[in-house]
């Protein structure tokens, strides 16, 4: 009989990314996926440690999850994956004895390994599965090796979009965060790699690819010629695979917004016109307590070239505020920055202590009452700003690549270059294929339109000009 297998996935997308690796990874061992973790024989939790409240996840869900081992009279095999498995490895196995593997977001190639010893193991622990110390298999090394060059290609693509990993790990040190310690030093896969898989998943019907690392604009992978490519330099070798029409990265750092990033944005209509550039603060002072090592003029410049560039170039970004020492002159700071730029969509935390980061040891920690004002006067301004884009996206003609069908009968919804939801009326056909949409509505959280003939358009003077955007 088939085993089946659950992954629950929480964190960023290169976490999802992860998580279909692993799948991808353990499918020749007979694993197939379930719908629940009930129906599961094995049960993957990939985890992620950015935040508090991210983090305390991890062991609500390894709760269920030992009630569902109990009644299952311990016949599962749970391993818990990715950046709280790699922090709190050695803690997740002392609370958590009824876990079978803990394993670091850099070793999941040797699952199978893995998998086959718990199979082991859980045989001998038949009895009594509850007290089986030493059983648990805990792997959080970095190894020498590269994963990427130990697992299988992807053979499968879930709709038209697809992940695809180029670098991965953080040396910049923000003073908040955990990402340099839960997936180590910055690694660029090779370019030949990333352009193989790339066209691979672009035969599987792939026609947007997402190019994910912490640092995808730090990206300084070995080319086919042996000098070192750019992030600029892989997106023109990306844009010349025919059927591959759109082109995103993310997050991308501002230090790393290099000149010749900006130019490509400018040089390839492949590259959307939407951003995620994270700038976390509008206050100097505070942007070099956190080592951002860059100034918010620094960031205006660059936004400055880009929309240079490509004027119609829309920015996305992350927030935190509450960092420890931040004063109303530093948060009015942000909240001006984010007036000047404005962001149709981003993110915005309250600062969170992580154990191990130097700003956790501050002696300025704020408020708990003070960090959710901020939070709300900031999550106001960018609710505004959202819907504001969204507003003035009625009547703009957009390019939407569609994805698949909408809620209503004999809809379609597609993205546009902003990640909008687009629903427009008509048939499967429609999916892959990129069409001039004219949107004529907003709602709550999607736009709908209607398809846009340019010749009917030439032809009838009489009609307002709408906005093209190509
Ligand atoms: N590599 C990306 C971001 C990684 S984490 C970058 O450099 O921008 C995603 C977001 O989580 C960060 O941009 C930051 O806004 C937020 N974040 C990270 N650590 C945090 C912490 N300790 N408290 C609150 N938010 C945090
Ligand atoms: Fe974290 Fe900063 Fe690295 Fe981004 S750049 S992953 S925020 S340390
Ligand atoms: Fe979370 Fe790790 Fe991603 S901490 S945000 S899953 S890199």
């Amino acid at each position: 009989m088939p085993k089946k297998l659950f992954i629950r996935t929480y964190g960023c997308q290169m976490n999802v990314y992860d998580s279909a690796r692993m799948a991808d990874v353990l499918a020749p061992l007979g694993y197939a996926p379930a719908a629940s973790p009930e129906e599961a024989d094995m049960v993957i939790v990939n985890t992620c440690h950015i935040r508090e409240r991210a983090s305390e996840k991890t062991f609500s869900e390894l709760g269920r999850l030992r009630d569902i081992k109990e009644e299952k009279d311990g016949k599962v095999i749970l391993a818990v994956a990715g950046c709280v498995a790699q922090a709190e490895g050695a803690e997740i196995m002392a609370r958590a004895p009824f876990v079978d593997i803990v394993l670091g977001p850099q070793t999941y190639h040797r699952l199978p390994e893995m998998v086959a010893r718990a199979e082991r193991g859980a045989a001998v622990a038949k009895v009594g599965w509850k007290a089986q110390p030493g059983l648990g298999i805990l792997d959080t090394e970095f190894p020498i090796e590269s994963k990427f060059d130990h697992l299988p290609a992807p053979d499968t693509v879930h709709g038209v979009t697809a992940f695809l990993a180029i670098q991965e790990g953080c040396d910049k040190f923000c003073t908040f965060c955990v990402v340099p310690y839960t997936r180590g030093a910055e690694f660029s896969r090779p370019a030949d790699k990333i352009l193989e898989e790339a066209r691979r998943l672009v035969a599987l019907g792939a026609r947007e690819l997402t190019l994910l690392g912490q640092n995808v604009n730090a990206y300084h992978g070995e080319g086919p010629d042996g000098s070192t490519w750019t992030l600029a330099k892989l997106s023109y070798a990306l844009a010349d695979i025919p059927g591959l029409e759109r082109i995103r990265y993310t997050t991308s750092h501002p230090r790393d917004m290099g000149d010749d990033l900006i130019a490509a944005h400018g040089a390839l209509p492949q590259l959307m016109p939407f951003l995620h550039l994270p700038v976390q603060s509008g206050s100097d002072r505070i942007l070099q307590m956190m080592n951002r090592q860059h100034t918010g003029d620094d960031y205006r410049r660059i936004v400055d070239k880009l929309k240079a560039v490509r004027p119609d170039l829309a920015l996305s970004s992350d927030f935190i505020v509450g960092f420890p020492g931040e004063s109303d002159v530093d948060f009015a700071a942000t909240m001006r920055l984010v007036r000047d730029i404005t962001f149709p969509q981003a993110f915005s935390f309250k600062y969170s202590p992580r154990p191990g980061t130097p700003a956790s040891l501050s002696d300025h920690q704020l408020p708990e009452e003070l960090k959710d004002a901020r939070l709300a006067e900031l999550n106001d301004l960018l609710r505004a700003q959202n819907a504001a884009f969204n507003r003035e996206s009625v009547g703009r003609v957009l390019p939407v690549l569609f994805e698949r069908p909408g809620k209503h009968d004999g809809q379609m919804m597609g993205r546009s270059p902003y990640l909008q939801p687009v629903h427009v009326q008509g048939g499967l056909d429609l999916v892959g294929s990129i069409r001039m949409v004219r949107i004529d509505r907003e709602h709550a959280y999607s736009l709908t339109g209607s398809f846009y003939d340019e010749s009917a358009e030439a032809s009838s003077l009489s009609s307002p000009q709408p906005r093209v955007t190509a």
